[in-house]
C-alpha cells in the first residue's frame, strides 16, 4: 500500500505560506481506500492548515485519537463542523480529568469538550483498548503494555479517578499510536509518545508480526527524557532499522537537533507541512 502523511498541527513550520503553528500535533494520512486524520492539535490551526495544505477535512474515513490530552483532541469540534457525522477512535481513557501541575501553575490540560457535546456535532466514539484495524492497511496500536523500566510517567501530569480521586503520575493509559502498514514497511505515527516510544515500537513489532519498521513520525516525548532513556531510544532506531525519523511536538528543539546530528540521512523535522510519502 502505497501512503502519504501530511503534518497539519504542529508547534512550529516548515511551509511559508497560511500555515499557524500551535502547541499541539495532527496528520493527516492519505492511502488508495480513504483517508484519515490522526489527532486534531488544540483546535486554533486545524482548519486553517488543512485549507492551506490542500488537506480536505470533510474526506476522510475516521478520526484517531491518540490520547485526551487538549492539544490532540480540542481541534474535534472544528472537524466535525467541516465533515459532520464520523467515527472517532480512540483508548476510553481520552475522556479522564486531568491536570498539570508545576511550580504553583495548576492547568487543565484533558480533553476540553464533553462527549455528549461532540457526539453532538457527529461523533461516533468507537473506544477500545486493543489492537484496531481502522481501515485497510491502517491500525491503532491499543492500550500499549509499559515494559521498559527507565521510561517512566511525567510527575507533572495528574489524572482524577471516577470518585475524584487524585492520580500523580497520570499514567495516560489511552496513549495510542497510528499504524500504516505500507510497501515500504510499517510507520508509526506517535501523538506524544507518553507510553515511552521504546514500549510502542516493541508493542508494534510484536502486534504485526514484523522486525523492522520503515519510518516513525510525530511526537516523541524525549524532549522529556533522561539520558539513558534518549540513548536507549537511539538504540531501538539503529536496532529495526528505522529509515526515516521526523520528529514534532513534544521532542522539544534540544532533542531534535541531537537527532539531527546523530543520523542527518534519516531525520526530518516533523513541522507543519511536513511529508512523508511511501
Ligand atoms: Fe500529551
Ligand atoms: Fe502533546
Amino acid at each position: 500500500m502505497k501512503a502519504k502523511l501530511t503534518i497539519l498541527c504542529e508547534n512550529s513550520v516548515g511551509v511559508p505560506f497560511g500555515v499557524i503553528g500551535e502547541h499541539g500535533f495532527a496528520c493527516y494520512l492519505e492511502t488508495e481506500k480513504g483517508n484519515y486524520l490522526f489527532d486534531t492539535g488544540q483546535g486554533y490551526a486545524i482548519a486553517q492548515n488543512a485549507a492551506a495544505l490542500k488537506k480536505d477535512l470533510a474526506d476522510i474515513e475516521a478520526v484517531m485519537l491518540s490520547h485526551g490530552h487538549y492539544d490532540h483532541t480540542g481541534g474535534l469540534p472544528a472537524v466535525l463542523q467541516l465533515k459532520g457525522p464520523v467515527d472517532v477512535y480512540g483508548h476510553p481513557d481520552i475522556f479522564v480529568e486531568r491536570m498539570w501541575s508545576s511550580e504553583g501553575i495548576k492547568r487543565y490540560v484533558g480533553i476540553p469538550y464533553k462527549r455528549s457535546y461532540l457526539e453532538s456535532l457527529g461523533a461516533n466514539f468507537r473506544l477500545g483498548t486493543d489492537l484496531a484495524e481502522i481501515g485497510p492497511g491502517v491500525y491503532l496500536t491499543g492500550q500499549i503494555p509499559r515494559d521498559s523500566t527507565f521510561e517512566k510517567g511525567d510527575q507533572k501530569m495528574i489524572a482524577f479517578g471516577s470518585g475524584g480521586e487524585s492520580i500523580q503520575p497520570d499514567p495516560i493509559l489511552d496513549d495510542l499510536s497510528l499504524i500504516v502498514d505500507t510497501d515500504q514497511g510499517l510507520i508509526i505515527v506517535l501523538g506524544c509518545a507518553h507510553a515511552g516510544m521504546i514500549n510502542i515500537i516493541e508493542h508494534t513489532l510484536k502486534k504485526m508480526n514484523k522486525d523492522r519498521i520503515h519510518a516513525i513520525i510525530g511526537g516523541t516525548h524525549l524532549g522529556f527524557s533522561s539520558e539513558e532513556q534518549f540513548n536507549a531510544t537511539l538504540d531501538v532506531i539503529d536496532r529495526y532499522r528505522i529509515e526515516r525519523i521526523g520528529v514534532s511536538h513534544c521532542t522539544g528543539p534540544a532533542r531534535a537537533a541531537t537527532l539531527f546530528a546523530r543520523m542527518p540521512d534519516r531525520f526530518f523535522f516533523g513541522n507543519v507541512g511536513a511529508v512523508l510519502e511511501v
